[in-house]
C-alpha cells in the first residue's frame, strides 16, 4: 500500500437510537441545530458576496460543530460554511455525523454547492439537511435526494 495513501471512512450509518443524542440528553431538534447555524452565520466573511451562510453539523455522538463562508481577495479561495464546520469535526477527530442545518438569507434557504454535497457524502453519508433562512422558511432532505448518483471510494 503507497505510504500516501488515506482510509476514508465508508459513508456511516449510525442506528437510529445513536443518532444525535447523548446519553441521558434530549436529542438535538432541527430547529435547535438551525440556530446554531443562524448563530455561525453572524461570523461570516462574506466581504465579496455579501451572501452570508451558516452551517451547523451534529455528529452521531451529539456534538455540534459550526461553521461560516470565508471569503478572501483571491475569490476562488472561498470556503463554505459546510466545508468549515465539517473540517473543524473531522480535524477534532469526529467521524460519525446525524444532520447538517445550513442557514442563509435570500427569499429561498440556500443547499448545499455540489463540491460541499460531494464532501458531505464521503464523510457523512446520507446526512439528513436542513435548510432555514432568515424569513423563517425551513426545508428537510436527505443528501441522497440532493446527491442521487455519487462518485465515492465504491467506485474507485
Ligand atoms: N456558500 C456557502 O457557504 N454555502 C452554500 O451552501 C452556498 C454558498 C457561500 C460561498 C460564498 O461565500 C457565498 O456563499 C456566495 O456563493
Amino acid at each position: 500500500m503507497p505510504v500516501s495513501s488515506v482510509e476514508l471512512p465508508t459513508p456511516p450509518t449510525p442506528s437510529s437510537t445513536e443518532q444525535g443524542s447523548r446519553e441521558g440528553e434530549e436529542p438535538m431538534t432541527s430547529e435547535e441545530l438551525l440556530q446554531h447555524a443562524m448563530k455561525a452565520r453572524e461570523h461570516a466573511v462574506a466581504t465579496f458576496s455579501r451572501f452570508k451562510v451558516g452551517a451547523a453539523l451534529l455528529t452521531a455522538e451529539g456534538r455540534v460543530y459550526t461553521g461560516c463562508n470565508i471569503e478572501n481577495a483571491t475569490y476562488g479561495l472561498t470556503v463554505c460554511a459546510e466545508r468549515v464546520a465539517l473540517w473543524k469535526a473531522l480535524s477534532e477527530g469526529e467521524r460519525f455525523f446525524a444532520r447538517i442545518a445550513v442557514a442563509s438569507g435570500g427569499e429561498r434557504p440556500a443547499a448545499p454547492c455540489g463540491a460541499c454535497r460531494q464532501l458531505l457524502w464521503e464523510f457523512g453519508g446520507d446526512l439528513e439537511v436542513v435548510l432555514g433562512n432568515a424569513a423563517g422558511v425551513k426545508e428537510s432532505h436527505h443528501l441522497a435526494e440532493l446527491f442521487p448518483r455519487p462518485f465515492d471510494q465504491r467506485s474507485l
